[in-house]
């Protein structure tokens, strides 16, 4: 048995945690990840036969039964991942009654998976049943996004116009907009059905004055998607009051999706 804390999806997640909270994206406990494993991969770092506890997680995730997931402990922070990976994440896998996690290794103070785990899981049975290659869902704070839906009104057409036109490269990652969420208390199943609604149509979702939740296949795909949205809002809220002298127009986004082939949401663009 090849010795976990060597295994690549693990120092990557943990590289990626360590990375975002420098950037301010994860002050305290803030954000989550959850990453889905390969069995076999997973089966050469742990045996997969011992479960060292179970946790019941509430909610039926039945469609994901026997997937294996690392994912960030509730109340943990994203900084000392790096430092302390065994009490700070787990790794579970899915019971074949779907509402129970088997917890295969980490956790080790007694702690469990995130409060959003809901979110998550239920976000990836949107996402794997659109991209089979989906690995990732990402939740952070980043300071403008959120400042962003704040002042900005929670309309999914308005918000993408927004973002697409602060900067080129915003229609060219995220084509098809972002999914737009008001206010919800969070961790609760209520907010993963809504979050997984919204990821049947975007890989980005908005939580107005929470986050932002990313997928990707990888956690550079999901984290570039989230930094890219959170570059955007900063624009607006470096400009928003600014007299504007130059404006990406409808007919400059349109021409950026006729040059990068891009499957853009149409009805979003004034043409
Ligand atoms: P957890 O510590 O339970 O992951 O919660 C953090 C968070 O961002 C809630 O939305
Ligand atoms: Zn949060």
């Amino acid at each position: 048995m090849k010795d976990i804390l060597t295994a690549p999806f693990l120092i990557e997640l943990i590289r990626t945690a360590s990375n975002m909270y420098r950037l301010g994206y994860d002050e305290r406990n803030g954000g989550n990840i959850s990453y889905m494993l390969d069995e076999k991969e997973a089966g050469e770092y742990l045996d997969l036969n011992n479960v060292i506890r179970t946790i019941d997680t509430g909610f039926d995730a039945s469609a994901l039964t026997g997937k294996i997931f690392l994912v960030t402990g509730t109340g943990k922070y994203f900084k000392n991942f790096e430092y302390d990976p065994e009490n700070n994440l787990g790794i579970i896998r899915i019971a074949k009654d779907g509402t129970t996690a088997e917890l295969l290794w980490g956790f080790a103070d007694g702690g469990r998976f995130t409060s959003e785990l809901p979110a998550h899981l239920m976000s990836h049975i949107a996402r794997l049943s659109i991209d089979p290659g989906n690995r990732i869902i990402m939740h952070c704070h980043p300071d403008y996004t959120l400042a962003m839906t704040q002042v900005h009104e929670a309309d999914e057409r308005k918000i993408t116009r927004s973002l697409w036109k602060q900067m080129t490269e915003s229609i060219v990652v995220f084509p098809e907009g972002v999914g737009v969420l008001p206010w919800m208390v969070c961790g609760t199943n209520e907010i993963g059905e809504a979050t997984a609604a919204k990821m049947k149509e975007y890989r980005i979702v908005l939580w107005t004055l929470h986050g932002i939740y990313g997928c990707g296949k990888d956690l550079d795909e999901a984290f570039g998607l989230i930094e890219t949205v959170e570059k955007a809002a900063k624009q607006y809220m470096l400009t928003a009051n600014l007299p504007k002298a130059n404006e990406i127009t409808d007919k400059n986004l349109l021409a950026l999706t006729v040059r990068f082939g891009l499957n853009y949401r149409k009805e979003f663009l004034d043409i």
